[in-house]
Protein backbone atom coordinates (compact mmCIF):
# COMPACT_ATOMS: atom_id res chain seq x y z
CA UNK A 1 0.00 0.00 0.00
CA UNK A 2 0.94 3.81 -0.31
CA UNK A 3 3.96 4.09 -2.73
CA UNK A 4 4.16 2.54 -5.79
CA UNK A 5 7.36 1.14 -4.20
CA UNK A 6 7.19 -0.97 -7.46
CA UNK A 7 7.71 1.67 -9.93
CA UNK A 8 11.27 1.06 -11.96
CA UNK A 9 13.73 3.74 -12.86
CA UNK A 10 15.39 2.79 -15.70
CA UNK A 11 18.57 4.71 -17.10
CA UNK A 12 19.12 5.33 -20.64
CA UNK A 13 21.02 2.45 -21.53
CA UNK A 14 18.31 0.14 -20.11
CA UNK A 15 15.30 1.95 -21.99
CA UNK A 16 17.92 1.63 -25.51
CA UNK A 17 18.27 -2.01 -24.36
CA UNK A 18 14.18 -2.32 -23.87
CA UNK A 19 13.42 -0.70 -27.16
CA UNK A 20 17.07 -1.82 -29.43
CA UNK A 21 18.12 1.26 -29.83
CA UNK A 22 21.04 3.41 -29.31
CA UNK A 23 21.66 5.27 -25.94
CA UNK A 24 22.27 8.08 -28.58
CA UNK A 25 18.65 7.55 -29.60
CA UNK A 26 17.03 7.83 -26.66
CA UNK A 27 19.03 11.26 -25.51
CA UNK A 28 17.64 12.59 -28.58
CA UNK A 29 14.14 11.39 -28.14
CA UNK A 30 14.54 13.06 -24.54
CA UNK A 31 15.74 16.21 -25.64
CA UNK A 32 12.84 16.04 -28.07
CA UNK A 33 10.10 15.48 -25.57
CA UNK A 34 9.41 12.56 -26.55
CA UNK A 35 10.67 10.60 -23.81
CA UNK A 36 9.98 11.75 -20.50
CA UNK A 37 12.85 11.93 -18.24
CA UNK A 38 14.18 13.09 -15.10
CA UNK A 39 18.11 13.91 -14.09
CA UNK A 40 20.33 12.67 -11.10
CA UNK A 41 21.78 15.01 -9.29
CA UNK A 42 25.06 13.57 -10.99
CA UNK A 43 23.20 14.57 -14.31
CA UNK A 44 21.85 11.12 -16.08
CA UNK A 45 19.05 10.93 -17.30
CA UNK A 46 16.25 8.57 -15.61
CA UNK A 47 13.30 7.19 -16.84
CA UNK A 48 9.88 5.67 -15.70
CA UNK A 49 9.69 2.50 -16.99
CA UNK A 50 5.35 2.70 -16.84
CA UNK A 51 6.01 6.19 -18.79
CA UNK A 52 8.19 4.18 -21.31
CA UNK A 53 5.63 1.68 -21.67
CA UNK A 54 2.85 4.12 -21.77
CA UNK A 55 4.37 5.68 -24.81
CA UNK A 56 6.09 2.14 -26.42
CA UNK A 57 3.22 2.73 -29.47
CA UNK A 58 3.87 5.87 -30.34
CA UNK A 59 7.84 5.55 -30.03
CA UNK A 60 8.21 2.29 -32.31
CA UNK A 61 6.01 4.12 -34.86
CA UNK A 62 8.59 7.14 -34.03
CA UNK A 63 11.46 4.48 -34.28
CA UNK A 64 10.07 2.84 -37.67
CA UNK A 65 10.61 6.01 -39.31
CA UNK A 66 13.07 6.79 -38.35
CA UNK A 67 14.92 3.56 -39.53
CA UNK A 68 13.26 4.25 -42.56
CA UNK A 69 14.92 7.78 -43.01
CA UNK A 70 18.06 6.35 -42.25
CA UNK A 71 17.62 3.42 -44.79
CA UNK A 72 16.53 5.91 -47.00
CA UNK A 73 19.41 8.26 -47.08
CA UNK A 74 21.83 5.50 -47.35
CA UNK A 75 19.30 4.48 -50.80
CA UNK A 76 19.68 8.05 -51.70
CA UNK A 77 23.87 8.07 -51.51
CA UNK A 78 23.97 4.84 -53.28
CA UNK A 79 21.65 5.97 -56.47
CA UNK A 80 24.15 9.30 -56.53
CA UNK A 81 27.09 7.28 -56.21
CA UNK A 82 25.83 5.13 -59.11
CA UNK A 83 24.16 8.35 -60.76
CA UNK A 84 27.53 9.65 -61.19
CA UNK A 85 29.19 6.58 -62.63
CA UNK A 86 26.24 6.41 -65.37
CA UNK A 87 26.89 9.55 -65.80
CA UNK A 88 30.20 9.24 -67.33
CA UNK A 89 29.13 6.08 -69.27
CA UNK A 90 26.70 7.96 -70.63
CA UNK A 91 28.61 11.05 -71.83
CA UNK A 92 30.92 8.38 -73.20
CA UNK A 93 29.03 6.38 -75.22
CA UNK A 94 27.66 9.48 -76.03
CA UNK A 95 30.96 10.66 -77.84
CA UNK A 96 31.65 7.74 -79.64
CA UNK A 97 28.03 8.03 -81.15
CA UNK A 98 29.09 11.56 -82.23
CA UNK A 99 32.70 10.10 -83.37
CA UNK A 100 31.14 7.52 -85.98
CA UNK A 101 27.82 9.58 -86.98
CA UNK A 102 29.79 13.34 -86.97
CA UNK A 103 33.25 12.55 -86.53
CA UNK A 104 33.40 14.00 -83.41
CA UNK A 105 37.16 13.32 -81.95
CA UNK A 106 36.26 10.65 -79.46
CA UNK A 107 39.86 10.17 -78.82
CA UNK A 108 40.33 13.74 -77.99
CA UNK A 109 38.17 14.05 -75.94
CA UNK A 110 39.24 11.09 -74.31
CA UNK A 111 42.95 12.21 -73.94
CA UNK A 112 41.83 15.76 -72.52
CA UNK A 113 40.33 14.32 -69.82
CA UNK A 114 42.91 11.94 -69.29
CA UNK A 115 45.38 14.76 -69.14
CA UNK A 116 43.07 16.94 -66.54
CA UNK A 117 42.59 14.15 -64.46
CA UNK A 118 46.19 13.63 -63.53
CA UNK A 119 46.71 17.63 -63.59
CA UNK A 120 43.66 17.77 -60.57
CA UNK A 121 45.27 15.24 -59.27
CA UNK A 122 49.10 16.53 -58.95
CA UNK A 123 47.44 20.10 -57.84
CA UNK A 124 45.86 18.24 -55.05
CA UNK A 125 41.67 18.61 -56.10
CA UNK A 126 39.51 16.54 -53.95
CA UNK A 127 38.11 13.70 -56.38
CA UNK A 128 34.36 15.88 -56.68
CA UNK A 129 36.31 18.37 -58.15
CA UNK A 130 38.11 16.47 -60.39
CA UNK A 131 35.29 14.53 -61.34
CA UNK A 132 33.83 18.01 -62.80
CA UNK A 133 36.79 19.03 -64.54
CA UNK A 134 37.06 15.29 -66.23
CA UNK A 135 33.56 15.57 -66.96
CA UNK A 136 34.05 19.01 -68.69
CA UNK A 137 36.98 18.26 -70.74
CA UNK A 138 35.16 14.96 -71.97
CA UNK A 139 32.14 17.58 -73.18
CA UNK A 140 34.63 20.80 -73.75
CA UNK A 141 33.93 20.71 -77.55
CA UNK A 142 30.05 19.41 -77.71
CA UNK A 143 29.23 22.77 -78.89
CA UNK A 144 30.27 21.79 -82.32
CA UNK A 145 28.34 19.23 -83.12
CA UNK A 146 25.93 22.81 -84.42
CA UNK A 147 28.75 23.68 -86.35
CA UNK A 148 29.04 22.74 -90.07
CA UNK A 149 31.77 20.38 -90.41
CA UNK A 150 32.89 22.04 -93.84
CA UNK A 151 33.56 24.97 -91.52
CA UNK A 152 35.41 23.11 -88.56
CA UNK A 153 37.44 21.12 -91.11
CA UNK A 154 38.59 23.70 -93.36
CA UNK A 155 42.31 23.42 -94.07
CA UNK A 156 42.54 26.69 -95.57
CA UNK A 157 42.07 30.02 -93.42
CA UNK A 158 38.66 30.89 -92.60
CA UNK A 159 36.96 34.30 -93.12
CA UNK A 160 36.33 36.29 -90.20
CA UNK A 161 32.69 35.21 -90.37
CA UNK A 162 33.57 31.74 -90.26
CA UNK A 163 35.98 32.13 -87.58
CA UNK A 164 33.20 33.66 -85.36
CA UNK A 165 31.03 30.75 -86.31
CA UNK A 166 33.60 28.37 -84.66
CA UNK A 167 34.15 30.65 -81.88
CA UNK A 168 30.84 30.15 -80.27
CA UNK A 169 31.69 26.56 -79.63
CA UNK A 170 31.89 27.03 -76.26
CA UNK A 171 28.99 29.25 -75.51
CA UNK A 172 27.06 26.75 -77.48
CA UNK A 173 28.39 23.64 -75.37
CA UNK A 174 27.65 25.68 -71.81
CA UNK A 175 23.94 25.43 -73.31
CA UNK A 176 23.77 22.21 -74.21
CA UNK A 177 24.84 21.04 -70.98
CA UNK A 178 22.76 23.31 -69.53
CA UNK A 179 19.91 21.70 -70.28
CA UNK A 180 21.14 18.27 -68.39
CA UNK A 181 20.94 18.77 -64.49
CA UNK A 182 23.73 16.27 -64.26
CA UNK A 183 26.14 17.53 -66.21
CA UNK A 184 25.00 21.71 -65.96
CA UNK A 185 28.23 22.03 -63.39
CA UNK A 186 30.43 21.66 -66.62
CA UNK A 187 28.73 24.45 -68.35
CA UNK A 188 30.77 27.12 -66.90
CA UNK A 189 34.14 24.97 -67.60
CA UNK A 190 33.06 24.30 -71.07
CA UNK A 191 32.15 27.79 -71.56
CA UNK A 192 36.10 29.54 -70.52
CA UNK A 193 38.12 26.40 -71.99
CA UNK A 194 39.10 29.24 -75.02
CA UNK A 195 40.10 31.82 -72.62
CA UNK A 196 43.40 32.99 -72.57
CA UNK A 197 45.32 33.81 -69.35
CA UNK A 198 46.26 37.32 -70.75
CA UNK A 199 42.53 38.20 -71.52
CA UNK A 200 42.72 37.36 -75.21
CA UNK A 201 40.50 34.78 -75.31
CA UNK A 202 36.94 34.03 -76.10
CA UNK A 203 34.02 34.19 -75.43
CA UNK A 204 34.13 36.49 -72.18
CA UNK A 205 37.87 38.03 -72.66
CA UNK A 206 38.45 36.99 -68.92
CA UNK A 207 42.06 36.96 -67.30
CA UNK A 208 44.28 35.01 -65.54
CA UNK A 209 42.68 33.77 -62.51
CA UNK A 210 39.24 35.32 -63.30
CA UNK A 211 38.68 32.13 -65.43
CA UNK A 212 37.29 28.91 -64.06
CA UNK A 213 40.29 26.32 -62.63
CA UNK A 214 38.76 24.04 -64.56
CA UNK A 215 38.45 25.53 -67.76
CA UNK A 216 42.34 26.89 -67.86
CA UNK A 217 43.53 23.26 -67.09
CA UNK A 218 41.33 21.99 -70.19
CA UNK A 219 43.32 25.06 -72.18
CA UNK A 220 46.43 23.72 -71.54
CA UNK A 221 45.46 19.88 -72.09
CA UNK A 222 43.44 20.64 -75.34
CA UNK A 223 45.93 22.75 -76.55
CA UNK A 224 48.97 19.85 -75.79
CA UNK A 225 46.46 17.06 -77.31
CA UNK A 226 45.89 19.17 -80.67
CA UNK A 227 49.93 19.87 -80.63
CA UNK A 228 50.68 16.08 -80.64
CA UNK A 229 47.59 14.93 -82.82
CA UNK A 230 47.17 14.18 -86.45
CA UNK A 231 44.53 17.01 -87.77
CA UNK A 232 43.40 18.51 -91.35
CA UNK A 233 45.76 21.33 -90.44
CA UNK A 234 49.35 19.80 -89.26
CA UNK A 235 50.77 16.55 -88.55
CA UNK A 236 51.81 15.62 -84.94
CA UNK A 237 54.56 17.29 -83.36
CA UNK A 238 56.61 15.53 -80.68
CA UNK A 239 56.04 15.92 -77.48
CA UNK A 240 59.38 18.05 -76.82
CA UNK A 241 58.15 20.33 -79.89
CA UNK A 242 54.45 20.60 -78.29
CA UNK A 243 55.91 21.21 -74.56
CA UNK A 244 58.55 23.97 -75.86
CA UNK A 245 55.15 25.73 -78.03
CA UNK A 246 53.12 25.67 -73.99
CA UNK A 247 56.43 26.84 -72.93
CA UNK A 248 56.30 29.84 -75.50
CA UNK A 249 52.00 30.30 -74.61
CA UNK A 250 53.33 30.24 -70.98
CA UNK A 251 51.78 33.73 -68.96
CA UNK A 252 50.42 33.98 -72.60
CA UNK A 253 47.71 31.82 -73.72
CA UNK A 254 47.69 29.61 -70.73
CA UNK A 255 48.31 29.62 -66.81
CA UNK A 256 52.12 29.39 -66.40
CA UNK A 257 51.87 27.47 -63.32
CA UNK A 258 49.60 24.70 -64.95
CA UNK A 259 51.81 24.65 -67.83
CA UNK A 260 54.59 23.66 -64.95
CA UNK A 261 52.11 21.19 -63.66
CA UNK A 262 50.91 19.97 -67.29
CA UNK A 263 55.07 19.68 -68.07
CA UNK A 264 55.81 17.73 -64.65
CA UNK A 265 52.85 15.36 -64.90
CA UNK A 266 53.82 14.30 -68.92
CA UNK A 267 57.39 14.07 -67.86
CA UNK A 268 56.35 11.46 -65.06
CA UNK A 269 54.22 9.34 -67.55
CA UNK A 270 56.78 9.82 -70.57
FE1 LIG B 1 37.32 24.09 -78.15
Amino acid sequence: MGFPEEEKILTAREAADLLKVTVQTIKNYIYQGKIKAFKTPGGHHRILESELLSQLETLMREIQQDKVAGEGFDVLQQVDVKTKGAQFVAVRALLQVLDKRQHFPWNHSKRVADYVTSMSEKIGLSSDETKKIELAALLHDIGKIEISEDILNKPESLSDEEFNIIRRHPEIGENIVKEIESLQEAGPLIRSHHERFDGKGYPAGLAGDSIPLGGRIIAVAEIFDGLTSNTPFHSPLSQQEAIDILKRYSGKQLDPTLVQTFIGTISKTA
